[in-house]
């Protein structure tokens, strides 16, 4: 491979994990021949411009002390490489550990899904904040969305409905690329939907911008959006009117629901990631599951297997409520960064 498209991908590589926030320890600092994509100055330069000193940094920035750490992490590597150290990777650590009292609670990460396409989304720093997990992206939404970009034909011109949405990167990615009749997240918990709905309005309204260096032109949909208390409605639609979908988000508690609620609520295809993790929820889940399945429809659920028995226990209680349950078993093309050594499974759903 010659060493400007080599340097090219890798740099492509690190920018799309440094704005997704995975770990440090899991950045790919080498690429395929083992040699570091920041040996030189230019290489560092380079880096910098398509990271932290990049127009999507400012306005859409990963936490100043995950910043902070990355720039340290390479000036780490290139002291222990003797590589000639650039004034700019300097100056930013300067900067950065200037802003080390600017803690905050939020942060963005952005989901490259190819070089010109990308979701970003506000985020909590921690993984459970205001007594809820929906505050930040799980593995197994990246893997329910890998699987979606895989399998196009099972949510095109279907009316599709999410449970426990967290965030929204499975709904965004669908409704950007899967065109979906219409897209209904829910959640039960206030805060969540309340940044649910930053993020797809983030994610919808017209705007577009380019950043030559980083490749990153988003073209955004024209958004027309009513909302109230607890329900949001958007209607998008292409600038040139030729595309339309809609994208509802609702309020739906798995604890507190009528049979009303879930009716208005059927659907061709329910999706769900990572509900799977509370013993006490299993029965709500299910139940509002139940209600939702008909005939016609069909369920896909990804979890996170962190314990056998709960994963048991939902299988066992499905059973109980008569819902035939087979594991999808081929593994997605990954997209997004995860720790792939803990397992996930993606099951479809459907009544007997
Ligand atoms: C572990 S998070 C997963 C979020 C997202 N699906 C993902 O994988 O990133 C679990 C989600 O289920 C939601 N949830 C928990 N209990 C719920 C309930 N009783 N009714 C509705 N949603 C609930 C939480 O608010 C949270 O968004």
């Amino acid at each position: 491979m010659a060493s400007g498209k080599r340097t090219c991908t890798s740099l492509y590589t690190i920018k799309t994990q440094f704005f997704s926030v995975i770990l440090i320890k899991d950045l790919t600092f080498q690429d395929d021949e083992g040699h570091f994509i920041f040996e030189t100055l230019e290489e560092q330069v380079d880096l910098l411009n398509m990271t932290v000193n990049s127009a999507l940094c400012q306005q859409f920035a990963p936490s100043s002390s995950y910043q902070q750490c990355f720039v340290k992490a390479i000036l780490k590597k290139c002291e222990e490489n003797n590589f000639e150290i650039c004034d700019e990777l300097y100056e930013s650590y300067t900067m950065l550990i200037g802003k080390s009292n600017e803690v905050s609670e939020v942060c963005y990460k952005t989901y490259f899904i190819s070089p010109d396409e990308c979701i970003t989304l506000q985020e909590s720093t921690q993984m459970i904040s205001h007594g809820t997990t929906g505050l930040c992206t799980w593995q197994a939404a990246k893997y329910l969305t890998e699987w979606a970009i895989e399998n196009k034909q099972i949510l095109k011109d279907k009316h599709v409905l999410e449970l426990g949405s967290g965030l929204g990167l499975t709904g965004l990615v669908i409704s950007k690329f899967c065109c979906p009749a219409t897209y209904t997240f829910t959640d039960g918990h206030e805060n969540v939907l309340r940044t649910l709905r930053k993020n797809v309005t983030l994610n919808t309204v017209q705007e577009s911008y380019s950043e030559n260096d980083d490749c990153c032109n988003i073209q955004k949909q024209r958004c027309d959006k009513t909302e109230n208390d607890d329900n949001s409605y958007f209607v998008c639609s292409d600038t040139d009117g030729s595309r339309q979908d809609i994208t509802r988000i609702k309020h739906l508690d798995w604890e507190a629901f009528t049979e009303q609620e879930v009716k208005d609520l059927r659907s061709d295809v329910i999706l769900a990631s990572d509900v799977v993790y509370d013993d006490r929820l299993l029965e709500p889940l299910v139940k509002v599951l139940s209600s939702l399945l008909s005939s016609s429809s069909v369920a896909y659920v990804s979890s996170t297997i962190r314990n056998d028995t709960t994963f048991s226990k939902f299988l066992d209680v499905l059973d109980t409520k008569s819902i035939c349950w087979q594991e999808v078993k081929n593994v997605p093309t990954p997209v997004f960064y995860y720790n792939k050594d803990v397992a996930i499974k993606l099951l479809k759903l459907s009544s007997q």
